[in-house]
């Protein structure tokens, strides 16, 4: 199973999770420190203080990355350290950091890839209304192009947001993320929000000359019960109208205004019933509708469903009345998600389906495993598995005409994994906190050889 010869293969990574270093060289303070700093939000009371102290250990990181073959490395900038407060003065001594890590990976041949927003929004503009308020949008735009002034010229892959869903939905609707609010008309309204810091983002780095710009969603096929061991069931008209609903509010709220510059009827509904839609100004959509040339998805497990007659909307769902979320026949990983590989195809098939003018990259795919250390090795057969399984897939969607120019595994280290702390490991390089040893698991070692062959 060969892969086209200029597929990119690499690993993916986020500032807060793996970083540490949070006070150091000018760095303000992100709603994530102050999240996991209160207590009962995190597990363990775990902070991404120390975390795999990469600010001080990325060289020997890239070597890790350099020995695995990795052609390209997703990482994301930390906006606090760029600007303390969000806006205003740029800091010369967080850019200095990104600037040596994109040296030294272009040095070891492997692409850069930068986020400018995995989700460590600067405390301050949180203090005014974070993703509620619609200047946070414009600061965004002024940081995205502080940052492309300073890489921009060895960089030339971009992502503006990763999963805006979550951290509108998650961090604003059901709080389990920062900055933990629970109100649905916050959620809506940090939505759109954050695609309009998306799309005036967009527009920057396009002028500034930005080769490729990219935005990441989660995305999930979001299937019956019935499907997701069988594709061709065919569901009752009520679980299909409600698998269709939850399709709209998790890819098509970000996708259709981002690609098309206009917003699903749903959507719409969801937001006129949870706060109005004042938010929504005139020409809006068309600055959200900055051309973009590739999709990144985020795939880890499909979304299952079926009616509900008379539910209340979850809180993560504004909008989700009258639907049930039901779980998988599928084995869990230590996440308790389904691990359903051929979902990923389905996906990839129906995004280049829905979306074709733009390209799709798998930015992140990867499984959290209970993994132990033994003789120096970590023999984690079941992600060696997972991530087979799901390259399978890719390969499958790349034959049926889904273009597809590359895999990030999430993630090259053990880290942070946010509400859940660091008891949660998805790493293909296992992290020893206590030491900060790294050691490659199998899953890297087999990863190294996919590469290595560019196939399976
Ligand atoms: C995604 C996040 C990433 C990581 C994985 C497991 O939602 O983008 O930071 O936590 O989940």
């Amino acid at each position: 199973m060969i892969f086209p010869e200029d597929f990119v293969w690499g690993a993916a990574t986020a500032s807060y999770q793996i970083e540490g270093a949070v006070k150091e060289d000018g760095r303000g303070q992100s709603i994530w420190d102050t999240f996991s700093h209160t207590p009962g939000n995190v597990a363990d009371g775990d902070t991404g203080d120390v975390a795999c102290d990469h600010y001080h250990r990325f060289r020997d990181d890239i070597g890790l990355m350099r020995e695995l073959r990795l052609g390209a490395y997703r990482f994301s900038v930390a906006w606090p350290r760029i600007q303390s407060d969000g806006e205003g003065s740029v800091n010369p001594r967080g850019l200095a950091f990104y600037d040596k890590l994109v040296d030294e990976l272009l040095a070891a041949e492997i692409s850069p890839y930068v986020t400018l927003y995995h989700w460590d929004l600067p405390q301050a503009l949180e203090d005014r209304g974070g993703w509620t308020n619609r200047d946070t949008a414009y600061r965004f735009a002024d940081y995205a192009e502080a940052v492309h002034a300073k890489l921009g010229d060895r960089v030339s892959d971009w992502a503006t947001l990763n999963e805006p869903w979550v951290a509108a939905f998650l961090g604003y609707g059901n709080g389990v993320h920062a900055p933990g609010r629970r109100r649905p008309a916050d959620a809506m309204r940090s939505a759109h929000h954050l695609l309009l810091g998306h799309g005036l983002a967009a527009r920057r780095l396009r002028e500034a000359g930005a080769r490729s710009i990219m935005l990441v969603v989660n995305s999930s096929p979001v299937l019956t019960p019935a499907q997701v061991n069988d594709p061709s069931a065919v569901p009752s008209e009520a679980d299909a109208a409600s698998a269709h609903r939850i399709h709209t509010l998790l890819t098509r709220q970000f996708l259709d205004p981002a690609v098309y510059g206009t917003y699903p009827e749903e959507v719409l509904d969801a937001a006129a019933r949870n706060g109005g839609t004042d938010h929504i100004q005139d020409g809006d959509l068309e600055l959200i509708n900055a051309p973009i040339d590739l999709v990144g998805v985020n795939y880890y497990n499909p979304c299952v469903v079926e009616s509900g007659p008379g539910l209340p909307a979850d809180a993560a769902w504004p909008g989700s009345e009258n639907v049930r979320f039901a779980t998988a026949d599928a084995p869990t990983t230590a996440m308790g998600w389904p691990i359903v590989p051929d979902g990923l195809s389905r996906l990839l098939v129906r995004l280049s389906q829905d979306y074709p003018q733009v390209g799709l990259m798998v930015t992140e795919n990867g499984a959290a495993f209970d993994d132990v250390v033994q003789d120096g090795r970590v023999h984690d057969d079941e992600r060696v598995a997972y991530l087979d399984g799901h390259l399978r897939e890719v390969h499958r969607a790349i034959e049926a005409g889904a273009d597809l120019r590359g895999y990030l595994v999430w993630s090259l280290l053990d880290n942070f994994e946010w509400a859940e702390g660091y008891r949660r490991r998805f790493g293909i390089v296992h992290v020893d906190y206590a030491t900060q040893e790294r050691v490659p698991k199998d899953s890297a070692l087999w990863y190294r050889d996919v590469i290595g062959r560019n196939g399976l």
